[in-house]
C-alpha cells in the first residue's frame, strides 16, 4: 500500500532582540485564540505551541482569500534565539519560517540584526513583527482588531508616526539587503518582506501575522511540508534535561514521520553516538500541575510537527541541538551515518 503523504505543520520560530516581545506574543496568540475558538483548541507542546488553521482563519485576518491547506502553525520560541543559531549551525532543519520581532518604538538593535543575517543564510522565509504599537503616543487600542482596522481608528498623527516607524524599518532592511513593505502592501511574498504592525499586549496585529505566516508557507513550502506521516521520525533535540521520577530525558521537536513507544532512537552524545530505545513519550497536560507525574500525560505515538518529551535510558551526554532519528524495518546503518552528518 502506498504511503499517504500529508502536509504537515509548518515549524516557526519567534526570533528577535531581548524584551522586544517574542514571549508575549506567543502568549498572546494562545490567550485571545483560546478566547476566539473552543477550548482545548490552542496546544502547549514541549518547547512549542500548536496553533491548528480553524483557530487561525477565525481571528480573521486580511488574506482569509488564501486557500488554506496548511493544518496549522507550530510556534518556537528562542530567548536570546540561542537554540536557533545552534541548530543551525549543526544543520539541523528545525524552523520553516520565522517571526522576527522588533519593537517599533526602538528599531533593530544587535540581536535583531544578527537573527535577519541567520534566515538570509539559511534562505528561511519570515515577517518582521513590528510589536508593540500601542506604545506610540494616542495609540487608541481596538484589541485584537485586524492591523487596518484598527489603523483606520487612529487619528493623523498617530498614523503618521506609525507610517515613520515602518518606513524606519524598511529603511535599515534595505541596508542589509531586503526588499520590504507594510504587509497590506505586499502582492508578491517572493519580493518583498512583509512587515506586519502588532501589539503582543492588546492583540491587534495578531490576526494578520498569522495569515501572512500561512500564505508563506502555501507560497514557498507546501513541497517542503510534504512528509510521510508514516515514516520513522526525525527531529531535533531542544533541551536534555532531568526530570525526577523520569531520569534523563530528550525534549525534542519532531519534524518527520511518527515516533512511538518502543522505538529504537539515534542521537549525538559529546564524543558519540547513542542508540537506545523509546521508554515513554510525554505531552504536557494542558494545566500544568506540581507533582511531575501530572505535568505529563503518556502517550504511545506522536506525529510530525510536535514538541514531545523524550524518556529513554542512556540518555547521559546527548547534546542539544542533536539530531533524533528513529531505526525502523533495517535502515539503521543508513541512520546512525545520517546522525553522523548532522551533528
Ligand atoms: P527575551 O525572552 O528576554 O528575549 O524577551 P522577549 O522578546 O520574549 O520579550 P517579552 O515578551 O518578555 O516582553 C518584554 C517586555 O515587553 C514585557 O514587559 C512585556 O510585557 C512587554 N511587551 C511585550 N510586547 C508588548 C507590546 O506589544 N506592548 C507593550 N506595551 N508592551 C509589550
Ligand atoms: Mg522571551
Amino acid at each position: 500500500m502506498a504511503k499517504q503523504s500529508t502536509i504537515r505543520t509548518p515549524i516557526v520560530c519567534v526570533m528577535g532582540h531581548v524584551d522586544h516581545g517574542k514571549t508575549s506574543l506567543l502568549d498572546r496568540i494562545r490567550g485571545s485564540s483560546v478566547v476566539s475558538t473552543e477550548e482545548g483548541a490552542i496546544t502547549q507542546h514541549i518547547g512549542a505551541t500548536l496553533v491548528p488553521i480553524d483557530a487561525i482563519t477565525r481571528m480573521g485576518g486580511a488574506l482569509s482569500k488564501v486557500s488554506v491547506n496548511v493544518p496549522g502553525l507550530l510556534f518556537i520560541d528562542t530567548p536570546g534565539h540561542h537554540a536557533f543559531t545552534t541548530l543551525r549551525a549543526r544543520g539541523g532543519a528545525l524552523a520553516d519560517m520565522a517571526i522576527v520581532v522588533v519593537d517599533i518604538n526602538e528599531g533593530f538593535r544587535p540581536q535583531t540584526i544578527e537573527a535577519l543575517q541567520i534566515l538570509r543564510n539559511y534562505k528561511t522565509p519570515f515577517v518582521i513583527a513590528a510589536n508593540k504599537i500601542d506604545r506610540i503616543p494616542g495609540w487608541r487600542v481596538q484589541g485584537n482588531q485586524p492591523f487596518l482596522k484598527t489603523f483606520a481608528q487612529q487619528n493623523e498623527r498617530v498614523q503618521g508616526m506609525l507610517e515613520t516607524k515602518v518606513y524606519e524599518l524598511v529603511g535599515k532592511l534595505s541596508d542589509l539587503g531586503f526588499n520590504s513593505e507594510r504587509f497590506d502592501r505586499v502582492s508578491d511574498f517572493a519580493r518583498n518582506i512583509c512587515i506586519v504592525p502588532t501589539s503582543a499586549l492588546t492583540g491587534e496585529g495578531l490576526p494578520d501575522i498569522l495569515m501572512v505566516l500561512i500564505g508563506l508557507a502555501q507560497r514557498y513550502m507546501t513541497e517542503s511540508l510534504k512528509v510521510s506521516a508514516e515514516g520513522p521520525g526525525a527531529g531535533t533535540v531542544l533541551e536534555v534535561k532531568e526530570e525526577r521520577g523520569l531520569g534523563m530525558t530528550l525534549d525534542v521537536i519532531l519534524y518527520d514521520g511518527n515516533l512511538k513507544v518502543g522505538d529504537e532512537i539515534v542521537v549525538a552524545g559529546n564524543d558519540q553516538i547513542i542508540e537506545t530505545k523509546v521508554r515513554s513519550l510525554l505531552k504536557p497536560r494542558p494545566m500544568s500541575e506540581i507533582l511531575i507525574e501530572e505535568r505529563f500525560e503518556r502517550v504511545k505515538s506522536v506525529t510530525a510537527a510536535a514538541g514531545i518529551k523524550v524518556a529513554a535510558p542512556k540518555l547521559d551526554g546527548v547534546i542539544a541541538g542533536s539530531p533524533l532519528q528513529a531505526v525502523r524495518g533495517g535502515n539503521r546503518d543508513e541512520v546512525i551515518e545520517r546522525v553522523r552528518h548532522e551533528v
